[in-house]
């Protein structure tokens, strides 16, 4: 498996609008886009660009959202991701549980409308480690 570069860094917020309003006054970063649902993933997600990558924010959707427990723990939100890219994302999960690495669930697609999987963060040294398709570009 070839580890791709960093696509983003996943940052759990209690409110889009609020966290896109920080981006915009600490650093005059904007939105790439509009905010969007995930309703899937039970997630709402907007990304801010950064010249080699990207913040993806993430809000809870509906009350059993994965980011919700997140939040309880950390209320003013929090780094709550990284993202690699892979150039073949099947061959990646194979490897990795080849080796026991517990990947979360079967590739689906992500924001970026690639197929996506997460790997336990208890066999990444404590850091939940999304690993992404690489999107065509
Ligand atoms: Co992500």
């Amino acid at each position: 498996m070839k580890l791709g570069r960093l696509n983003h860094v996943g940052v759990a917020t209690p409110s889009i609008e609020k966290s896109l309003e920080l981006y915009r006054t600490m650093f005059g970063a904007e939105p790439h886009g509009a905010p969007f649902d995930l309703p899937a993933q039970g997630v709402r997600v907007c990304f801010v660009d950064t010249p080699n990558s990207q913040i993806e924010l993430i809000e809870p959707l509906g009350e059993d959202s994965p980011i919700a427990k997140f939040l309880d723990k950390n209320a003013l939100g929090g780094q709550h991701h990284v993202c690699f890219e892979v150039p073949d994302i099947h061959a990646a999960k194979a490897e990795l549980e080849a080796r026991g690495v517990r990947v979360l669930g079967e590739p689906r697609i992500g924001a970026h409308g690639t197929p996506v999987f997460f790997v336990h963060p208890k066999d990444m040294g404590g850091v939940l480690t999304e690993i992404m398709e690489t999107p065509a570009h």
